[in-house]
């Protein structure tokens, strides 16, 4: 186990807008950072970040914590793994306790993977650069196809020798099972039961996730031979998914975010020319066809993504629709075509990285613009597959998230296409209208069980769309307590009678005749009870990264409310919500009798059903005299609260 010390060094050093950034492309709004929710498919940004609190929290799908949490759910580690994944991010040692032999098989069975993955890419690049076959074949290969010494080593280029089973040996001699070989591809069994590997003769493309860690390889074959295939891949494995991989990332992901925007290109070639030329914001989707998971893992970095094309038409033409997804996922897409016969690769060597460069940036196209155009030249004057096309741009337009957005693409499309803008504007309307019936219904789920949030789409600046509901239970009210004493229990306050108290210990004063009905919130509040009877006043931070999840989570909700994350919103829609911080007595003492208004109230239609039920008129009338009592009792509390708080 990892001791608490070293625990608390890495939650005080993590910070989240640090962890939480290499991942998503976080912008500044109001006091926090959001950005697009990393955990589910949004559009528009619901996730938030309060780096005062330490902690995120997404509202459209509800997930939330500190960094740890972060980095378990992104990464699927467990608790340590998250641990010593942030320990090695800021260079913290991690010292641990003991563990049980069963703990470490589960945890070192995924790290075997990565170390094996590890020790292949080294042993190949050794070869490459040390071995005299590999000198002889592999780097002079790179070398002639024009690839800089510099991008080799920067990319951990390989060899792999051709002998049946050089890696296999090598790394069974270091004392590597053979069970990590086999997982991750790198060795194969025969049938004879012998172990021999996948890559031989090949150079060797190591491919890192995106935190740099070596996950797979492909392999080039030097042989022309049309019947070898040119490239061998790894195959899927525990550490290896192919579809939500982008060959590259790990080196691009920085120039990506600081240059808000991503190269895409086909293969392993593209990427290292194009680095070669200096432009290090761009990655490769590497056989597969763009999946939808490495569209989003974009979307985390930038939103504007520029197609690195091939000159070659009928590959255009098929990529066409593919790229319809980038847009539906509301990224913006610039295309680059090259001169027919040329990829970036090709072109780059061509012409050298001076000239590749001004060329992209020279040649960059709205991706809509240039599917129109290509389109068109392909129909010529046939008035039938002109109106073919119409239907088929405007199908791309459709998808395109952003109203505003899509009404200029149609504008420009309506002078291309020589069409009325009116016309282009009914059929994207006809396309809008058919694709909001499918549209999905997580949003308006999560809705329903919360409440109290504001939706999504409303935190994200956007026009009301989900109006919210009222709870039958007293939830809110209970909820409203244990926020407030989150986030005002350490608070000193002189009120009146009381001097000099800390609103934690106010709050618990008033609770005594209160009983909490939710179970979480009441967990809560008897957690800060006994705290407070031992002499602690609890901190929020307690609860946020408490061990209960369900616990830390309504503490990670009540602690990002609405109020601190979107006053801009509210000031925007002219709504007035009292500054709890200025008013604090208000504030305090109107949850406190809101709360008890609601208990009040329940123990009167409670009473009243008695009343009703009763049958005997002795107990009725003394039921009655309660009723009366309590009744006051509301009137004053109504009568208080509507003195003191709010108007
Ligand atoms: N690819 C593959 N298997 C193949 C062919 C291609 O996995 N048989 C993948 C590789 O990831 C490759 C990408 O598709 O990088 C693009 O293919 P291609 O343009 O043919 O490969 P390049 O890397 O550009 O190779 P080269 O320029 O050396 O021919
Ligand atoms: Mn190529």
């Amino acid at each position: 186990m990892i001791n608490r010390e070293t625990i608390d060094k890495i939650m005080d050093t993590a910070r989240i807008e640090e962890v939480v950034g290499d991942f998503v492309h976080l912008k500044k709004r109001g006091t926090s950072l959001i950005g697009n929710c990393p955990f589910h498919g949004e559009k528009t940004p619901s996730f938030h970040v309060s780096v005062t609190k330490g902690i995120y929290k997404c509202f459209g799908c509800g997930k939330g914590g500190d960094s740890v949490r972060f980095i378990m759910e992104h990464e699927k580690y467990s608790y340590p793994e998250a641990l010593k994944f942030l320990a090695q991010k800021y260079n913290i040692e991690v010292e641990e306790t003991v563990e049980t032999v069963q703990d470490l098989e589960a945890q070192n069975a995924k790290e075997s993977l990565y170390i094996v993955s590890q020790f292949a890419a080294t042993f190949f690049e050794e070869q490459l650069w040390n071995n005299s076959e590999g000198k002889a074949i592999g780097l002079s290969y790179f070398k002639e196809r024009g690839f800089r010494e510099d991008i080799i080593k920067k990319f951990n280029l390989g060899y792999s020798p051709d002998v049946w089973d050089a890696l296999t040996q090598d790394a069974v001699k270091n004392k590597h099972a053979e069970e990590y070989l086999e997982k991750t591809g790198l060795s194969i069994r025969n049938d004879k039961g012998k172990l021999y590997d996948r890559f031989r003769g090949r150079v060797m493309f190591p491919i890192h996730n995106f935190t740099g860690r070596v996950i797979g390889f492909g392999g080039r074959t030097l042989k022309t031979d049309k019947n070898v295939p040119k490239y061998v891949n790894s195959p899927e494995s525990e550490i290896y998914h192919k579809s939500n991989v982008l060959y590259g990332l790990f080196h691009a992901k920085k120039a990506i975010r600081d240059l808000d925007n991503c190269y895409l290109v086909e293969g392993y070639a593209d990427v290292l020319s194009v680095h070669q030329a200096y432009i290090e914001n761009v990655v490769a989707s590497s056989g597969t066809s763009l999946t939808i998971e490495q569209i989003r893992l974009i979307g985390r970095f930038t939103q504007n993504v520029t197609i690195l094309y091939d000159g070659d038409a009928a590959g255009i033409k098929a990529s066409l629709r593919g790229l319809d997804m980038i847009l539906e996922e509301g990224l913006n897409v610039k295309v680059v075509s090259f001169p027919a016969g040329d990829d970036p690769d090709s072109y780059m060597h061509k012409v050298g990285a001076g000239a590749f460069k001004t060329y992209i940036e020279d040649n960059r196209q709205d991706f809509i613009l240039y599917k129109a155009n290509i389109l068109l030249a392909e129909a010529g004057t046939d008035p039938i597959k002109r109106a073919g096309i119409i239907r088929d741009i405007v199908e791309s337009i459709a998808k395109i998230p952003d109203n505003i957005k899509a009404s200029v693409f149609i504008r420009e499309c309506s002078s291309l296409l020589q069409i009325e803008e009116r016309v282009l504007l009914s059929e994207l309307n006809t396309m809008r209208a058919a694709k909001f019936k499918k549209a999905s219904a997580p949003q308006a789920r999560y809705q329903q069980q919360h409440p109290d949030m504001p939706p999504a789409d409303l935190l994200a600046d956007e026009e009301p769309q989900v109006i919210t509901a009222v709870a039958a239970n007293d939830e809110l009210q209970e909820q409203e307590i244990v926020r407030l004493l989150l986030a005002f229990g350490h608070e000193l306050v002189s009120w009146d009678k009381i001097d000099n108290m800390y609103i934690g210990s106010f709050i618990m004063q008033n609770l005594t005749d209160v009983t909490f009905e939710n179970a979480l919130c009441k967990k809560i509040i008897d957690h800060y009870r006994i705290e407070i009877e031992n002499g602690q006043l609890p901190t929020a931070n307690q609860f946020i990264k408490s061990e209960d999840r369900d616990i830390a989570d309504l503490a990670i909700t009540l602690s990002t409310s609405p109020y601190s994350l979107s006053e801009n919103w509210y000031n925007k829609h002219n709504i007035y919500v009292r500054d709890e911080t200025v008013n604090l007595k208000a504030t305090i003492l109107g949850g406190l009798y809101h709360l008890k208004k609601r208990k009040v109230d329940r123990i009167l239609l409670d009473l009243l059903k008695e009343i009703k039920t009763e049958n005997d008129a002795t107990n009725q009338e003394i039921l009655m005299q309660r009723y009366a009592f309590i009744k006051n009792v509301e009137k004053e509390i109504s009568r208080f609260l509507g003195s003191v708080i709010v108007k």
